[in-house]
């Protein structure tokens, strides 16, 4: 028997085990109009958010729910209950359906209010349409896996992000990440726009290649991008190690579309690009998780050797359980504070006396804590001691996945696939595949971190991107605190918040922990 006021909290969960988050917010759903099961639905909907849901109402209810009746209907049927509650507020389904998808009760605005004294306006579609998923609005609230029901959106809403991070529109490029992140998250294949009513962060442009390719099978702006000369030569020039949009554009802008032609060009290339286009196109191969774990071998090797105790933590893509990557992370510790300075330094020189690197830029660690919480930052770039690296690589039986990865997929649609197989067919000229080579180069990057920032750095470097970034807005945005990969610093109470794992730091972001396999986003 469920004590009677632990019952009165929980409203009728009675026995299943969910938090009340928001404990001074008590809802009742209408089921006049509503129907039995849609209430049902959405009331368990509510109590998974945290939401106090009642399934008899009471004296203590202080939200009624309605959908489909009008404000004089639903206040007719508030008096018969006779309960004298003069407070309860009376609202429509939007204010529920809005207060789900953000993931708190929202504040109430006239739009949410039932109006009395009029009749109900049936052409108020919106507030009838039910909601056939409930999304939270960051990223770093959903759990998004490697696999997802919607690869067919997601591919071209990606690709269109891609395009624009070439054309260095940034927020374009984050608003159709968003968008892809939201398709992730979702649990059935989409069929239908009308599944999409009520989701965040679809924006007109993204609903449109949504709706595009519902109708058509396929985006007309994906395909027109793919083809496009200014895409193709953007992307082939990008993955060139060391050259960047800016770059890209530049040369592209000088008529600069391929290699040979920028080899035949004259520019100066800084060392990065020199080893980038050398290596061209062993560093456009994925790297296979096998590789990465001779990598990790070998990494292992080095730091103990010139760090008897220190620890290494594979981060990056395959820590999120990828099976390729276009590189391999590391983070690199020690257990007693301070021991890990200039640590790097060492390990470098023991894998160049091996001639295992074939490129490698090392970075000081430039982070210091500022008593007065964090500087605004110009960038989200850490400032940790860091080495990015090109590895030498032996081959002996490694074979790599000669295709790019997932482009054999039934699912995706046929000129992503052509792209993806044409880039990786015509980028290279013979010299550069050159297949009797016994070792392959691979793009390491190593990073050190003292013991105490680890779990803020562990995090910052799993990734995905995007799930850092909306982890760095949500904490900004909902907590008033300031999250980057070395600490995370509470505005509210002027003070730094101090975390020895990523549970702690998603306890004090008051985030449900999300394990790295799901953070795909
Ligand atoms: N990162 C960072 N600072 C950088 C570069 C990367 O904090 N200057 C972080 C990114 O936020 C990301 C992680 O390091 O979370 C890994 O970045 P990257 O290797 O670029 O991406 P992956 O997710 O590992 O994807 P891939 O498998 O293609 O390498
Ligand atoms: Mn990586
Ligand atoms: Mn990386």
């Amino acid at each position: 028997m469920v004590p009677l006021k632990r019952r009165k909290v929980c409203g009728a969960v009675s026995g299943r085990e969910t938090t009340v988050k928001f404990p001074h917010v008590v809802i009742y759903l209408l089921e006049r109009k509503m129907g039995a099961s849609r209430r049902a639905f959405l009331s368990q909907l509510g109590r998974k958010n945290g939401f106090r849901v009642e399934d008899d109402f009471s004296d203590n209810v202080t939200h009624v729910i309605s959908e489909n009746n009008s404000g004089d209907e639903a206040r007719t049927w508030l008096d018969l209950q006779q309960k004298g509650n003069v407070t309860v507020k009376l609202l429509d389904i939007c204010w529920y359906t809005e207060s789900m998808r953000l993931g708190c009760p929202v504040e109430i605005l006239d739009k949410h209010k039932l109006q009395e004294g009029q009749k109900f306006q049936e052409e108020s579609v919106e507030f009838s349409v039910p909601v056939e998923f409930s999304v939270p609005s960051y990223a770093c609230q959903r759990r998004t896996s490697l696999e997802n029901h919607n690869t067919n959106f997601t591919d071209a809403l990606s690709l269109l992000a891609e395009n624009a991070e070439l054309n260095n529109e940034d927020g374009r490029a984050v608003a159709f990440q968003r968008a892809a992140a939201v398709l992730k998250a979702l649990p059935v294949k989409v069929t239908s726009m009308t599944q999409l009513q009520g989701l965040p962060c679809l924006g007109q442009h993204s609903q449109r290649v949504i709706k595009d390719i519902i109708e058509n099978g396929v985006s007309s702006e994906v395909e027109s991008t793919i083809n496009s000369e200014r895409f193709k030569a953007l992307k082939l020039l990008t993955g060139i190690f060391g050259v960047g949009a800016k770059t890209a554009d530049r040369w592209f802008r000088e008529g600069i579309q391929n290699l040979t032609q920028l080899e035949n060009s004259g520019h100066d290339l800084n060392r990065a690009q020199q080893a980038g286009l050398e290596h061209y196109y062993d560093l456009n191969q994925p790297v296979t998780k096998a590789e990465a774990e001779i990598i990790g071998d070998i990494v292992k090797k080095a730091v103990h050797d010139v760090l008897p105790g220190s620890e290494i933590t594979l981060t990056g893509g395959f820590r999120r359980g990828k099976i390729s990557g276009h590189d391999v992370d590391f983070l690199i510790t020690h257990p007693d504070e301070g021991k890990e300075v200039g640590l790097m330094a060492k390990v470098v020189s023991w894998l160049t006396a091996q001639g295992l690197l074939l490129y490698q830029k090392t970075t000081r660690n430039s982070y210091l804590e500022n008593e007065e919480g964090p500087a605004q930052p110009p960038s989200n770039i850490d400032r940790f001691e860091r080495c990015l690296s090109i590895f030498k690589l032996e081959k002996k039986e490694m074979h790599s996945i000669r295709l790019h990865p997932g482009t054999q997929s039934s699912d995706r649609e046929p000129a992503i696939i052509e792209h993806l197989q044409h880039f990786q067919a015509n980028s290279f000229s013979n010299s550069q595949m050159r297949p009797n080579r016994t070792w392959r180069a691979v793009r390491v990057d190593l990073v050190v971190s003292p013991i105490s920032q680890f779990a803020f750095a562990v995090l910052g470097w799993t990734g995905s991107k995007l799930f850092e970034r909306e982890l760095r807005r949500w904490a900004g945005q909902v907590k008033s605190m300031s999250l980057s990969s070395h600490a995370l610093y509470d505005s509210k109470q002027c003070k730094y918040l101090r975390a020895t794992s990523e549970e702690e730091i998603f306890a004090h972001l008051g985030l449900e922990f999300i394990p790295p396999k799901e953070r795909n986003a």
